[in-house]
């Protein structure tokens, strides 16, 4: 980012806030610290026994939160998480911190909220324990009031996070504070936690009703008599307002009701995802007392059994991805610019959906998919109350399941990102009567919070004997009729894999539309890859047979060729899903890799091989596959490398479009033209190796549109550094992702070189994550060292809090250091 960029943010705060601030009561109020940060300055002891009872303060370190302890400690083959959980532990581990309230506050109500810890958190104010939270994926607040010293008198705050019982997850959770924590002050007569609605029951060009529903709690010991204004914005600029009176009783809530029309509505859409905001201000004896802010969007959508999905009356393919939160070296400690650096990744291959697979998201991402227009899946749950792993989630089911289900719909029920909820992934209990009664029971409950959108569930594959929607079997259990699928709880049928039934749904489910929930489980590691005659001589299975087979080694060939048995190879499933306007679209498992569940399913593996992205945040191949499907950019990317042994032969593979056809030359000579026939999307050429130079020219009508050239590289000798972006924010969380590429002393890209890359950091930031993306490597993400995986690694600096430059080192045996400057910026910065 810019200098100028971030001027231009602070225009546009400074201004939004002067325009807010003219709306609404007569004496406006500061509402700055209705909710401030309160991550920094936090205590932190992990407990060397997961039965310890109380903390040992005399241990604790500083830190700031978001934290994730796990991603600390090292990977531990023995680690009662499993590999399923990234081998990496969990524990039980402890949070303090001590704060001031001024006494000017003593009048209001301070709550504390956390966005989200996992798992198992109590918390405590100064002695008095205020709840606990076994979800680990849904925030929370405590109101602290009634405990609080003021002025000068410390308060203390302590969290126990209890995620020492494992395994309690089927990928890695991460473990602590993990998500954002917040102050909130606000007068006795406020909007609520999550406390407005909108929705927009109509939507034509001229006009756009809005409804407005704000529940307000009065906690002032006599009743109260308030006058509730929303105004509507959009760009800064007021556009409507109403007003309402009320009478609350003495700690009492209301929720009212309010009506406004927008003329000539701006719609929410992929491409141009247009945001409006409604600030909500509470007056008492006509001083503004609260102001409460929610962004939201207008757009109309459907799911037809016909024509798929429909955005504004237009069609549009979910081409979605699936995610997990963890932000790969990073661990699961969110930051806002790394969920954002991922979904620009995603962006630019054309993705324009993302399930929050399987659980509630941080808020951050939604505010993110809101901004940067995805089609968002929000998903509830990984199991009900029959356990996957033995602690996991389903122990606190028949407490939790509910207000849990109600809290995320609250919660993210006024994104306009968020176009369907899923119940639940691939749910055991959708086997038996289970299933049927407990996914109407939860599609009551997302129904009772918002009635606009569809529940859907993730199952596994219904595929239909005798046809009819009553006999709904499932592949492998033939004699089971999938009760969830048949229970009418669901408006969209959604199921995992099973490319081959899609073209059946229109006879197997004719009344119900359909969204491929989870799809492909495609394996590769990024710049490894079979050639055939490797695969031939070493795995003869390999090359015929393209499931992944467990004996076949760690390390995943990333032509797109193998894949989980259950799923299919990227373009045999995007195929079908393009062919049929009826088909919705897809969510691809999965867009990044995701530390834990590894297939191959076996030590030393610790990460995902799924992700289009792998874990470092770089492309594999079929990236460009998607980005040439999905974009309207001109694509041409050849592979692989081209370091190879003398005679052997090598598959070239190229994805292209805007072309009739692509030309290969080795060394200057034609190895002839190809072209896509029918639904293909790739072509290929089979090339004994020679060391020089491969390039493919794609044409059209007989004119170039792109060059390609891929290099045999010498010997490693240079380090290229290359930032996301060189000027930063100095708000001690900005991030610049920097790529380290190796070369040889020509510049070539050294594709297979992996040598060990010693990084160091001066002036003002830090290195925060280091990663490969090599899912067997066992090096500390959060080390100052790491080995490259096939010519690349990532390393991430995080900006301090004053302002300056951010040098970074990286050097390497046999390898020329190289340094790259990095500018961090105050807000008030010129
Ligand atoms: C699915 C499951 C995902 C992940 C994936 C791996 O069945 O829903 O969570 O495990 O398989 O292929």
């Amino acid at each position: 980012m810019t200098v100028k960029h971030l001027k231009a943010i602070q225009f546009f705060a400074l201004t939004g806030f002067l325009l807010l601030a003219s709306c609404g009561g007569k004496n406006n109020t500061d509402f700055s610290n209705r909710k401030v940060s309160f991550n920094e300055n936090w205590q932190f002891y992990l407990s060397k026994d997961s039965n310890d009872t109380i903390i040992d303060k005399n241990q604790t370190r500083t830190l700031n939160v978001p934290h994730d302890w796990s991603i600390e400690l090292p990977f531990d083959e023995n680690s009662p998480t499993g590999i399923g959980g990234g081998a990496l532990n969990g524990g039980l581990g402890w949070y303090v911190k001590t704060f001031k309230v001024a006494e000017k506050d003593s009048t209001k109500i301070t709550s504390v909220v956390f966005d989200g810890v996992y798992m198992n958190s109590d918390v405590w104010v100064n002695g008095h324990h205020l709840g606990n939270r076994p979800n680990g994926y849904l925030g929370f607040e405590y109101n602290l009031t009634p405990y609080l010293n003021y002025g000068e008198k410390e308060n203390e705050i302590l969290v126990k996070v209890n995620n020492s019982k494992q395994p309690n997850s089927r990928w890695y959770s991460g473990s602590g504070i993990y998500r954002n924590v917040w102050l909130k002050t606000t007068d006795k007569a406020h909007v609520t936690q999550w406390g407005t609605f909108i929705t927009t029951p109509v939507v034509t060009k001229d006009e756009a009703v809005i409804n407005l529903e704000t529940t307000i709690k009065n906690e002032y010991p006599e009743a109260k008599e308030l006058v509730v204004t929303t105004t509507l914005f959009k760009d800064n600029s007021e556009i409507a307002s109403v007003s309402k009176k009320i009478n609350i009783a003495a700690n009492r809530q209301h929720n009212i009701l309010q009506e406004v029309k927008v003329n000539n509505p701006v719609l929410w859409e992929v491409e141009k995802p247009e945001m409006y905001t409604a600030v909500t201000q509470i007056s008492l004896n006509n001083v503004v007392v609260d102001q409460y802010k929610t962004p939201f969007g207008i757009r109309t959508f459907t799911f037809d059994l016909k024509k798929g999905f429909l955005l504004n009356g237009k069609q549009v393919k979910i081409k979605g991805v699936c995610l997990h939160h963890d932000l790969g070296p990073l661990g699961s400690a969110i930051n806002t610019r790394a969920i954002e650096r991922q979904l620009e990744i995603m962006k630019e291959m054309g993705v324009n959906g993302i399930r929050t697979s399987h659980n509630p998201p941080a808020p951050e991402l939604l505010d993110l998919c809101d901004k940067m227009g995805f089609i968002v899946m929000d998903e509830a749950f990984d199991m009900w109350a029959q356990a996957k792993t033995p602690h996991d989630y389903s122990n606190y089911w028949d407490e939790w399941h509910k207000r849990d289900l109600e809290d995320q719909i609250l919660r993210d029920r006024n994104h306009p990102s968020v176009f369907m909820w899923s119940i639940g992934n691939e749910i055991p209990e959708q086997w038996n009567d289970k299933g049927a009664e407990i996914g109407r029971e939860l599609s009551a409950i997302v129904k009772a919070m918002d009635n606009t959108r569809p529940v859907t569930a993730a199952m596994n594959p219904p595929i239909i004997v005798n046809s009819g929607e009553v006999n709904i079997q499932f592949q492998n259990t033939a004699d089971k009729p999938n009760a969830l699928a048949a229970s009418g709880a669901l408006d969209i049928i959604g199921y995992n894999y099973a490319h081959q039934t899609y073209e059946k749904h229109p006879v197997n489910f004719p009344k119900v539309p359909f969204i491929a929930t989870e799809t492909t489980s495609a394996l590769a590691t990024r710049g490894y890859y079979d050639t055939r005659s490797d695969t031939v001589k070493m795995w003869p299975k390999r090359w015929d047979i393209p499931f992944y087979d467990g004996n076949l080694g760690n390390t995943v060939s990333a032509y797109d060729q193998v894949q989980a048995p259950w799923g299919s190879t990227h373009e045999a499933t995007w195929k079908i899903i393009k062919k049929h306007d009826y088909l919705s679209g897809m969510y691809i498992w999965t867009g990044f890799d995701y530390i834990g569940e590894p297939t191959p399913y076996q030590w030393p593996s610790i990460s995902s091989y799924f992700g289009i992205v792998d874990l470092a945040g770089f492309p594999k191949d079929v990236y460009y596959m998607y980005q040439s499907e999905w974009t309207d950019k001109t694509v041409l990317h050849v592979f692989p490398h081209w370091n190879w042994k003398e005679g052997q032969t090598v598959d070239v593979w190229a994805y292209y479009n805007n072309a009739d056809e692509v030309e290969l030359y080795l060394n200057g000579k034609s190895l002839g033209k190809r072209s896509k026939q029918n639904d293909d999307l790739h072509v290929m050429w089979r090339v004994p190796f020679e060391a020089g130079t491969l390039k493919a020219v794609s044409r059209k009508d007989g004119k170039t549109v792109l060059e390609k050239e891929v290099k045999t590289a010498g010997e490693p000798a240079k380090l290229q550094l290359t930032a996301d972006r060189e000027t930063i924010k100095a708000d001690g969380n900005d991030l610049s992702f920097i790529t380290v590429d190796i070369t040889d002393d020509k510049g070539v890209f050294a594709a297979t070189a992996n040598n060990e890359i010693h990084f160091s950091v001066k002036g003002n930031g830090k290195i925060v994550g280091v990663c490969s993306g090599d899912p067997v490597s066992h090096e500390s993400y959060k080390g100052n060292s790491h080995t490259s995986l096939n010519g690349k690694c990532l390393v991430i600096v995080q900006a301090a809090k004053e302002a300056g430059t951010i040098t970074l080192t990286a050097s390497g045996d046999g390898l020329k250091e190289n340094t790259i400057t990095i500018n961090t910026v105050s807000d008030q910065e010129e």
